[in-house]
């Protein structure tokens, strides 16, 4: 869909004046997902946003996404907005490192996420799933939520990590809530406070971020302890080798940075992932029990096996249909680091381009009745008709989430094998809202009533 934009007299993209000085900043600390749409409607497809004296450029076409992510990414980094707010905890790991050094790693952990090593995984996925809900007992009232976080956590730290960390869920969770609310909150605070400064907030998040410090540098060494002369191949192992290749070693900070970055990439948007799906499943009784009549006749009660998949269509409309609507990963940016033109306006380097899945998910033009849960919309062929920008749930071009294959076949496996034992209900008058943090996450939790399936 080629397209191009007229040029206003300024050569700069409409938008909302804002308050002076402040801009938008308000606006988008009181309510950033509802701002984005509203300026998304009210301006179109590419919308300048004022916020304290600089702006962002809002991208709402596909075509505009797709020039930023795929055709002219090398004119791009990363955006310092969201470095600023995860670099404390996850710093040069892959996610936001960049040029040669990002393309060295990218190629190293590559091999773990194929297909076939990644497709291993799927017995473990099942039998984790399985211990998890064996304590569930029909009638209790869960924070779905919360399990996600331990189930996806356990997962990832089995499969990809090779170890595990009982009883350690609720800690790593916790500390991830508090550290992301804590660097957002300070992000938009219009003065900051040192971070060195004992302040209970402060001293709290030292203690946060030295736990998980401690228990990635833990999963590093019981991995060291474990190896043998021949590597596993797991994750982990194929990072902890290239420690010792031709003289680019790896430093043991390089190798916590790529650890906790995977760690939590790893679980995290996963588990938000699967809470907004049993949400949405408990609130659509109808679409539950098509997907519960699915499993029922391919897998009759048994978990399902890589082979089942491709017999599993209405199991994957619902995961898309859930990433839509509430994409863990709800808004990407960048900054332009050399001069580009989008979307017919030129742009300066140090420009910064936001492009969120929570608005292209959601635009009418794109979608029919775009805020319905209607798995059944994706399963006529939408994924090849919709133009690539308008459904980027794992990002898109080289940066492109290099997880997207593990976590869906989790997702596929965890639901396919939960859904068979337990329906889900939320429980009267629990507030469901969505928390833009970091992910897209349920500000309240999510609790739900088990009732279990026979
Ligand atoms: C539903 C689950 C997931 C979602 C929605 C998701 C989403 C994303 C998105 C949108 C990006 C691109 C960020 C950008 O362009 O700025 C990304 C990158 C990344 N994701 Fe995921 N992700 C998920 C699961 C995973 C898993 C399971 C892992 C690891 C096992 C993982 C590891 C990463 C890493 C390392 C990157 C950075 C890749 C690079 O820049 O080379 N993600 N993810």
């Amino acid at each position: 869909m080629a397209r191009t934009a007229n040029r206003n007299q300024l050569g700069l993209p409409p938008g909302p004046k804002g308050r002076p000085i402040l801009g938008v900043a308000l606006e988008g600390r009181r309510d950033p997902l509802g701002m984005l749409q509203r300026y998304a409607r009210e301006y179109g497809d590419i919308v300048r946003l004022p916020v304290l004296r600089q702006s962002r450029i809002l991208l709402n076409h596909p075509d505009w996404i797709e020039q930023v992510l795929v055709v002219q990414h090398a004119k791009f980094h990363k955006s310092v907005l969201m470095n600023r707010i995860i670099e404390p905890m996850l710093g040069q790991g892959l996610l936001l490192s960049e040029g040669e050094f990002w393309r060295r790693q990218r190629r190293l952990a590559q091999p773990a996420f194929h297909r076939a090593r990644i497709n291993e995984y799927a017995g473990a996925m099942a039998e984790i799933a399985e211990a998890h809900v064996r304590a569930w007992r029909d009638g209790d009232t869960r924070d779905v939520a919360q399990e996600m976080m331990a189930l996806t956590l356990e997962i990832a730290v089995r499969t990809l990590f090779g170890t595990t960390l009982p009883g350690t869920a609720e800690q790593v969770g916790s500390a991830i809530t508090f550290l992301m609310r804590y660097q957002l909150t300070r992000m938009r605070a219009p003065l900051r406070i040192p971070e060195t400064w004992p302040t209970p907030k402060n001293r709290r998040a030292r203690r946060e971020s030295e736990m998980l410090d401690a228990l990635v540098y833990r999963i590093i060494s019981e991995r060291q302890a474990q190896k043998t002369s021949e590597s596993s191949g797991d994750l982990l192992s194929l990072l902890m080798d290239a420690m010792d290749e031709d003289g680019t070693q790896m430093t043991p900070r390089q190798l916590r940075d790529e650890t906790m970055t995977l760690f939590l990439a790893g679980h995290e948007t996963t588990a938000q992932m699967l809470s907004w799906t049993w949400y949405l499943l408990g609130d659509h009784p109808a679409a539950e029990a098509r997907l519960h009549e699915e499993l029922r006749g391919v897998l009759g009660g048994r978990p399902p096996e890589v082979a089942d998949l491709a017999r599993l269509p209405f199991l994957h409309a619902v995961m898309n249909e859930s990433l839509r609507l509430y994409p863990p990963a709800y808004l990407l940016a960048r900054t332009s680091i050399e001069p580009c033109e989008i979307g017919g306006y030129d742009f300066p380097a140090g420009s910064t381009f936001v492009m969120a899945q929570w608005v292209m998910h959601r635009d009418a033009r794109f979608y029919d009745e775009p805020d319905a849960f209607r798995p059944e919309r994706w399963l006529d062929g939408l994924a090849q008709r919709l133009p690539a920008g308008a459904y980027f749930p794992f990002g898109d071009g080289p940066r492109r989430c290099i997880g997207q294959g593990f976590a869906l076949l989790e997702a596929a496996i965890v639901i396919g094998t939960l859904a068979q034992r337990f329906g889900m209900r939320l429980v009267a008058g629990h507030p469901v809202a969505p928390e833009p943090l970091v992910t897209l996450r349920p500000r309240h939790g999510l609790r739900m009533t088990l009732r279990a399936r026979d």
